[in-house]
């Protein structure tokens, strides 16, 4: 099942990240599940805990099941002062989760996260790769529905 990804890798430990990025990408669920991490680990000959320990470290990456999109709220002091907070409670209702959940649908995953350096703009959000700033309860309503429109 992941051979198709190694392939495209040589057994070179500094290709980990591109092949998680692969693996997580490649799941409809946007995680990196357990039998992945054991078969990576014995491709590039690292153990599994190293491998554990990059997923943990870098939040883009996921262990557990996720939507399709990845919602990351900025939570950080410039952009809760910018109303971070009156965003969050419109997410919360358009999607019906809490933080650190996933839509029944699986499109979305509610994340918050620390500053993205777009202050400047403030709030902010990402999903997925995409940043969305000064955003307002209206501006999310629609993000939203778009996203949810191509799903
Ligand atoms: S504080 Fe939110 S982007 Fe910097």
């Amino acid at each position: 099942m992941y051979e198709k990804i190694l392939k495209k890798y040589p057994p070179d430990q500094e290709n980990l990240i591109y092949i998680l990025h692969e693996i997580q990408d490649s799941n409809p669920q946007n995680f990196v599940p357990e039998e992945a991490i054991t078969v990576v680990s014995e491709y590039l000959k690292i153990s599994a805990a190293h491998i554990h320990g990059v997923l943990t470290f870098y939040s883009m990456f996921s262990t557990a099941p996720r939507g399709r999109n990845v919602i990351r709220l900025c939570e950080s002091p410039p952009c809760f002062l910018k109303g971070s907070e009156k965003i969050l409670r419109k997410l919360r209702d358009l999607l019906q989760v809490k933080i650190g959940e996933t839509t029944k649908d699986g499109i979305f995953t509610l994340e918050l996260c620390a500053c993205l350096g777009v202050c400047g703009n403030a709030p902010v959000m990402m999903i997925n790769e995409d940043i969305y700033a000064d955003l307002t309860e209206e501006k999310v309503e629609k993000i939203i529905a778009e996203i949810k429109g191509r799903a």
